[in-house]
């Protein structure tokens, strides 16, 4: 087996920038739009081509039109060419707020911003000073003054610049293309819209929000196996362990490498053992050996990507000459989700896709040729058109989310029972349909710990809720202080897993002394105990489109003094997180009262934020446990904060956590509601949905009151009275 550094530098790439600065709309092109709902208009260029442009990789279906746009309709969209691009354009406000454009190196706010839309492999975001990153969102989100707010999707997988400037510009290097407007009452609502155009996440495993622990690679299996005991002997949380390439015998996919891992199902056994679960990555990227099956298989079938000329493209990563499978084409995504088969026999849980931009080390831009071709063939859905053979300026921004939908499908063909779980570094918009995402090779620093925030806000202003990034940083070092502030927040990612790179330090909670090891024991424990409230913040993320992870202003959209605020965030709608390095950061108007989950005082702690519990809220709260596997609902308890008029609500959402059950009505939901009547506070609980049963036994009330918290216990089913 190999293990190489890595090596990967960042170059200079502003190209699509300065065409933009540049470019004068050389003729505006007329269009032609009509409603796709009440609150949903489209915009054709009158020189639209459906074959260049169609069927799209965005909406979940080819929208149907009702009629023309009503006389007030607000936003417009206006199509012109220049220098070869295709623009689209729409004008802002000045008083507006933008956001959105998924991944990007950035601030909350982004207007001012622009972003190269060209799926990039970018170690440390040093590429183009991170103009590009891993995915394409070709969407922002508008919020006016008063709360009210739109959305702009553009249609088009090319390469493309996304601009912020003043207006919102998309310069396409490809064919003229069409743009969706939504328009909602709240931010909230227009997001629910583009979860229903474009799909929305899929419940994931519970298993899926528990803690995981990862680097670039735990090899052999021995140090795997030590991972998994001193998490367990130390009593950090935690429910997945990561394997990353050097687990492959010489980086070939769906190998194992005989001496490094000679066992792989007896090591998923043995991280089963320990309630814990494995996830092994995948890459596209396959190595040139007569003789390795994948290899074989998918030159007999004729899978892979070609060049200009016809022939098979051959590139470089980590196995050395590579060759790419061409998703666009329905063999081969039928012959990737075929080897799922034997992968997965080996008692493996998830899956983690990586490289998927594609990263190719020798081609152009770190990316292989942007005149490759692809054949096509793929039908996106079973009734809809096949894809049209074309070049890969065309499908390079979907190639990761092609490669992550023919993984979802492999790894449920061969576990038809479990819910899928696939991570992936490359995608496109709507492909939260088919994995969660992380934010890349980021490195171990200050800066990129806070800009964490304003990036996974972001994605999941842009229909991706299941996002974070590594903890920790991946390339470089943390110092304790840096790691222990990580964990600290890093509990409050909907994606919460610590990874690093192969040439740092070991990076575990317990490297880095007895306070850091402590401060990631509370901070997991945090998650760990909200994770019934976690698991329904997830529910409502896969039914609503509305983020996990939200933007303070979501607290009040008519504050405008909120609209920037980005060190603070929301972890669902009821709790605010608020760093310890968060600068004067401005706050939400409300009681939002300090809670204590797991008798930490986060007021006088050094690491952990402190979590603001919502007036009006109730949220529920389970057993400090080390791993989902004992997740139950006994021994309930339930945050309360009354309201100004002596309120509370709250829902709980309840399954078997896994499988498919809940689709059938093998579910639960239960609202909570508090009210006070003289000195007197009762609280109760209605089961309002499913059939899922409920075993909560004993509930116990916390209620958080500006002069402390009050106690009391009951019984599920019995109003429970409490004095404040
Ligand atoms: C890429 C991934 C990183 C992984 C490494 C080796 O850099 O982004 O997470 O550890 O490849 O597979």
């Amino acid at each position: 087996m190999k293990i190489k550094t890595d090596s990967r530098l960042p170059g200079a790439h502003w190209k699509g920038i300065f065409l933009l600065l540049c470019m004068v709309p050389l003729g505006a092109a007329a269009e032609r739009a009509a409603l796709i709902q009440d609150n949903v208009a489209i915009f054709y260029p009158d020189d639209f081509d459906a074959e260049a442009n169609l069927p799209s990789f965005a909406l979940l279906e080819e929208p149907e039109e009702m009629g023309a746009l009503p006389d007030d309709w607000q936003t417009h969209v206006e199509f012109s060419s220049a220098f070869g691009q295709s623009l689209a354009q729409v004008k802002v406000d000045s008083s507006t707020n933008l956001y959105g454009g998924g991944e990007a190196l950035s601030r909350l706010l982004r207007k001012g911003g622009s972003q190269i839309l060209w799926n990039t492999d970018n170690y440390g975001y040093g590429r183009d000073d991170g103009a590009k990153l891993y995915q394409s969102h070709p969407w922002v989100l508008a919020v006016r003054p008063d709360g009210s707010a739109y959305g702009v999707l553009a249609d088009n997988t090319w390469k493309q610049t996304l601009s912020m400037s003043d207006d919102i510009t998309f310069s396409s290097e490809g064919p003229a293309f069409r743009v969706l407007v939504i328009e909602g009452e709240t931010p909230q609502e227009v997001l629910a819209t583009l979860g229903d155009l474009t799909g929305k996440m899929p419940l994931p495993p519970r298993w899926s929000l528990g803690f995981q622990q990862s680097r670039y690679s735990y090899v052999p299996e021995s140090r795997a196996k030590e991972i998994v005991d001193t998490y367990r002997n130390k009593k950090l949380p935690i429910d997945v362990l990561w394997f990353d390439i050097d687990y492959m015998d010489d980086f070939k996919v769906f190998t194992f490498d005989s001496e490094m891992y000679p066992d792989p199902k007896g090591m998923n056994a043995y991280l089963h053992q320990n309630k814990m679960k494995g996830i092994w990555m995948i890459d596209p990227g396959v190595g040139i050996d007569e003789g390795y099956s994948v290899y074989d298989s998918g030159t007999e079938l004729d899978v892979w990507m070609k060049d200009a000329k016809g022939e098979v493209y051959e590139g470089e990563v980590w196995p050395g000459p590579t060759v790419f499978p061409d998703y666009t084409q329905q063999k081969t995504a039928e012959w990737w989700s075929e080897l799922y088969q034997d992968f997965m026999a080996q008692d493996i849980d998830g899956v983690w896709n990586d490289m998927n931009e594609p990263a190719d080390f020798t081609g152009p831009d770190g990316s292989v040729p942007e005149d490759n071709v692809h054949a096509g063939g793929l039908r996106l859905t079973p009734n809809g058109k096949p894809l049209p053979a074309d070049s890969h300026l065309r499908y390079h921004n979907v190639y990761g989310m092609l490669m992550v939908k023919a993984s979802r499908q492999g790894i449920s063909d061969a576990n038809p029972n479990k819910r899928p779980f696939v991570l992936t570094r490359a995608n496109y918009i709507g492909g939260q349909r088919y994995a969660a995402t992380w934010t890349g090779d980021n490195n171990s620093t200050w800066e990129h710990l806070r800009l964490s925030v304003p990036m996974s806000l972001n994605l999941g202003l842009s229909g991706q809720p299941f996002n974070g990034p590594d903890i920790g940083g991946f390339i470089g070092n943390a110092s304790p202080e840096l790691f222990g502030h990580w964990m600290a927040i890093g509990a409050f990612y909907p994606f919460a897993r610590a990874h690093s790179a192969i040439e740092s330090d070991d990076q575990e909670p317990w490297v880095f002394g007895r306070e850091v090891e402590r401060a990631s024991r509370i901070a997991l424990e945090r998650r760990y105990r909200l994770m019934p409230y976690l698991y329904t913040q997830f529910y409502q993320a896969s039914k609503t489109g509305v983020p996990v992870m939200q933007p303070t202003f979501f607290t009040d959209i008519t504050d405008t003094s909120l609209r920037g605020e980005d060190r603070t965030f929301l972890f669902g709608p009821d709790l605010l997180v608020v760093p310890k390095w968060a600068d004067k950061p401005s706050m939400p108007e409300g009681s939002w009262r300090v809670l204590s989950l797991v008798g930490e005082n986060s007021l006088r702690d050094e690491f952990q934020p402190d979590l603001r519990i919502r007036d009006g809220a109730i949220v529920p709260a389970g057993k400090i446990i080390q791993s989902t596997d004992d997740y139950s609902l006994n021994e309930l308890t339930l945050f309360v904060s009354l309201d100004a008029d002596g309120n509370a609500q709250g829902q709980l959402y309840h399954d078997a956590g896994e499988g498919y059950g809940y689709q059938n009505g093998e579910y639960a939901l239960i609202e909570f509601t508090a009210s006070t009547s003289g000195d007197t506070v009762e609280i109760s609980a209605d089961k309002t949905e499913g059939n899922y049963p409920v075993e909560i036994g004993q509930l116990q009330i916390k209620l958080v009151t500006d002069d402390g918290v009050k106690i009391a216990t009951g019984s599920y089913g019995e109003v429970i009275k409490i004095q404040p």
